[in-house]
């Protein structure tokens, strides 16, 4: 079976009880559920992780993109600060979609540029824990 890797960034693990008028009141266990029957619908396997520390993202990515697996890449706010993120993804030519719960434009500026943009293959922000749905239907289509 397929699969397609969802890798979470720091603090995603609190999602739910994070600053919901932000980020909503859905869990990341939630977000994987629904992925996770998506994809089975679809004869692929959704493989959900997060960590807080940016080596995993860093060790996970370079797993997915030598292995051919595409990834679903919410980093979390090392989008804006990691260099490391985008150089695993472009030096293990991984197939990466960025996504965001929020639209990242329109709140704080430090938030306005993603290092991750630049090495992903597509973005989709803005839509709540859609974004996830979203970036697996561009993957699966
Ligand atoms: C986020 C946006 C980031 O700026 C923030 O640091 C997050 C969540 C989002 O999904 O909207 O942790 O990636």
């Amino acid at each position: 079976m397929k699969q397609v890797h969802v890798l979470n960034g720091p603090n995603l693990n609190l999602l739910g009880t994070r600053e919901p008028e932000t980020y909503g009141r859905e869990t990341l266990a939630d977000i994987e559920a629904r992925l996770t029957a998506k994809g089975k619908a679809q004869g692929v396997e959704v493989i959900f992780r997060q960590s807080n520390h940016e080596g995993d993202l860093v060790d996970w990515i370079q797993e997915a993109g030598r292995a051919g697996i595409p990834i679903i890449l919410n980093a979390g706010a090392l989008t804006h600060t990691s260099i490391a993120l985008p150089d695993a993804i472009r030096g293990s030519q991984a197939v990466c979609i960025e996504v965001h719960l929020t639209n990242v434009h329109a709140r704080e500026s430090y938030r306005h540029h993603s290092y991750i943009s630049a090495a992903a293959r597509g973005v989709i922000l803005g839509f709540g824990s859609l974004s996830y749905d979203l970036a697996l239907q561009a993957l699966l289509s």
